[in-house]
């Protein structure tokens, strides 16, 4: 079993990564008093609750399961969470524990952070892109209907675990999206890690538990130690965003149908990759790398065709993470170098959104 601390917040939040651990976990040490309740999915309690429910033995344990999907990350099922810690009459004792991908570990942090002000969470993320990135950094929220992930807090768990073995039932697809953002942490951190999951695509893609746990922690790593120093996103936090600006556009464009986030961001990363070795002094040799990895790993590197370039355009100029009026790239100098600009020309970003569609 490997760990990582984060130091954020005067915590030290201690991140467990290994197989087949979550029966290992003194779950006794992260926990206040003795009510528990377990935040999950239709899917997830299928699959995996009856397993996870017995390292909760010796506590009060409850548990509320939403049905499963990004729609229902929102104000009602926060509400009804609501509900049900009131009705139950929990106190501030509370220990929620967030079982699930992204959407659960949004949902439930920010139902942690604001149920009496605040009670203690615990991450159990399910899926790659929540080991990788979601559960990382305190970031919680939900959906408003006039856009993604506009309401929300900072709200860090006692604990989160990672537990590989959640992999095996994970869909391919929801697998290979979130292998999008572990490339990401290679191309804005380090080439040698970028260049090992090019070396090891087939390995990985097997899901052979030694390459995941190594996968997990570098990006665990790699995550912690930017929030660590620019918690909530006024510096190189930033970073993080590499290939987002023109991902969310896609993802806002086809309304968040047909196409995962982290395919999205392969396609944005591919762009400002581009964009990097004709504006910047990216070389050829590391932009081929950045794109034949993610090919590597059947992700997606062009814009699908049936999305409308102004669609695209236009969701890029009412990009959340826009600033003064101008739009953000991250882009790079090299892998593991980057930088931001706000001075790219807006027909110039048009002219190479049609080239990059299929
Ligand atoms: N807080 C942050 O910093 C942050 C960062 C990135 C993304 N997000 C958010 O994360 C969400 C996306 O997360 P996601 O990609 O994990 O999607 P998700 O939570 O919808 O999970 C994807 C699918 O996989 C299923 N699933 C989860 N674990 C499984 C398992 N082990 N076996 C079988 N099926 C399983 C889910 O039920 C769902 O159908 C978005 O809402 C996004 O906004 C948050």
């Amino acid at each position: 079993m490997k760990k990582v601390i984060l130091k954020i917040d005067k915590k030290n939040i201690p991140i467990f990564i290994g197989d087949h651990i979550i029966t290992k976990i003194d779950f006794s040490k992260y926990i206040k008093g003795n009510d528990v309740v377990i935040i999950t999915n239709k899917v997830l309690a299928k699959l995996h609750l009856d397993k996870l429910k017995k390292s909760f033995k010796k506590f009060n344990l409850n548990t509320f399961v939403l049905p499963d999907g990004e729609k229902y990350k929102d104000i009602n099922s926060f509400t009804k969470i609501h509900d049900f810690l009131i009705k139950n009459k929990y106190g501030r004792d509370l220990t929620i524990i967030a079982f699930g991908g992204g959407v659960i570990g949004d949902l439930a942090s920010f139902s942690a952070d604001t149920f009496l002000r605040g009670v203690n969470l615990i991450h159990i993320p399910t899926t790659l892109l929540a080991q990788v990135d979601s559960s990382v950094g305190g970031k919680s929220g939900i959906n408003h209907s006039l856009g993604k992930n506009l309401i929300g807090s900072f709200k860090h768990p006692e604990v989160i675990i990672m537990d590989t073995s959640y992999h095996k039932t994970l869909p391919k697809k929801e697998f290979v999206s979130g292998i999008a953002e572990v490339i990401k942490y290679g191309i804005i951190g380090s080439k040698t890690f970028l260049k090992w999951l090019n070396t090891n695509a087939e390995s990985i893609l097997m899901k052979k538990k030694e390459y995941l746990v190594k996968l997990i922690y570098a990006s665990v790593k790699a995550k912690s130690q930017v929030v660590q120093k620019d918690e909530k996103e006024s510096g190189i936090r930033a970073y993080l965003n590499y290939g987002h600006t023109l991902g969310h556009a896609i993802e806002s464009s086809k309304k968040y149908k047909g196409i995962l986030h982290g395919e999205a961001v392969s396609i944005g990363m591919t762009f400002a990759s581009f964009i990097s070795a004709e504006k910047s002094t990216l070389s050829i040799e590391e932009f081929n790398l950045i794109e034949n990895t993610l090919i590597k790993f059947g992700l997606p590197v062009s814009i699908p065709h049936n999305i409308p370039c102004a669609k695209i355009i236009k969701h890029i100029d009412f990009d959340k993470k826009k600033k003064q009026g101008k739009n953000n790239f991250v882009l790079l100098n090299s892998i593991g170098k980057c930088y931001i600009t706000n001075s790219l020309d807006i027909k110039y970003i048009e002219k190479l959104v049609k080239s990059f569609q299929n």
